[in-house]
């Protein structure tokens, strides 16, 4: 049992010593098997070492939310724009074309919605994680949940249990449980709690301190995006994101409430892929937009 009165807060984060990539470019992942570092190199552009997923998994539990009204409409066409696509198997089945080539990140629990109580979920049975094609399974914990950490932390452990069994990448997706802080203590927490779990990948929040969250989670850290902002703040939280060590985005509505969605991923790819900073990815939004 461990001693719950005496929990002291890392200091060690060893910021001016990188992690070693020399034998895989991604964090913490040399030692796993050619089929699971395939497919994380179909995610992860090997050059950049970064990723933008494209995620709109968002209607298990919301609904058609702005945006997502008509994913055959407004989500296809960005598809192309994505490093990878993340999303539940009822939309890419229906609106999806098989034809398309992105690695497919597959939102693998389910069960609750925004109308009940969330993060009840269970998972998808593991044939039809494979018959998805998944290239990479996500589910969420509920890190600091009383009623559903456990829960969610056994669904995860369950799910790397079979992603290892047929080299297929797990992300962990840190809900926020309820009155968590939003700060680097948190995600630092929820995030290494993933990894500890067996994640190949980790989804969390940028905050400020990031780049402990980055230090102390042993692999790939991405962001989501969160609730719609400004293009320019929304570029601003990717730059700094990436300059504080995270891998990538898995953003959503950021990208599909735009006004301009498909100049806005090609912005955060700017950021994402090729250093731009957010004033120079904001003018590249405001060219594809308007060329558009
Ligand atoms: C949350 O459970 C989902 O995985 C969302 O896809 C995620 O939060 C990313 O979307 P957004 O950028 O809209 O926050």
């Amino acid at each position: 049992m461990a001693d719950l009165d005496d929990i002291r807060d890392g200091q060690r984060f060893g910021l001016d010593t990188p992690a070693d990539t020399s034998k895989f470019f991604l964090k913490g992942l040399n030692n796993s098997d050619w089929g699971m570092k395939n497919r994380l190199s179909r995610i992860f552009n090997p050059k950049s070492g970064n990723t933008v997923m494209l995620a709109f998994d968002h209607g298990f539990l919301m609904g058609p939310t702005s945006g997502l009204e008509r994913i055959d409409l407004n989500i296809a066409p960005l598809a192309e724009h994505a490093d990878c696509l993340m999303a539940c198997r009822g939309s890419l089945r229906t609106c999806i074309p098989p034809e398309n080539n992105k690695p497919v990140c597959l939102r693998a629990d389910t069960g609750t919605t925004i109308l009940t109580e969330l993060n009840h979920n269970v998972l998808l049975s593991e044939e039809e994680m494979i018959r998805m094609n998944s290239s990479a399974l996500a589910a969420m914990i509920a890190v600091g949940d009383a009623a559903t950490e456990a829960k969610t932390l056994a669904n995860f452990s369950r799910l790397v249990d079979i992603g290892n069994r047929h080299s297929i990448p797990v992300m962990c997706v840190t809900a926020v449980g309820k009155d968590m802080a939003r700060d680097s203590r948190y995600f630092g927490l929820a995030a290494r709690v993933g990894a500890e779990n067996g994640a190949s990948i980790v989804k969390t929040y940028y905050t400020e301190g990031f780049e402990n969250v980055v230090a102390c989670t042993p692999v790939p850290i991405v962001i989501a995006g969160g609730k719609k902002l400004p293009e320019l703040e929304a570029l601003e939280m990717a730059y700094n994101a990436i300059q504080a060590g995270a891998a990538g985005v898995d953003m959503g509505r950021n990208v599909f409430q735009s006004d301009a969605p498909v100049a806005m991923i090609k912005a955060v790819g700017g950021v994402v892929h090729d250093g731009l900073k957010p004033k120079e990815a904001l003018d590249l939004f405001e060219t594809v937009k308007a060329e558009s």
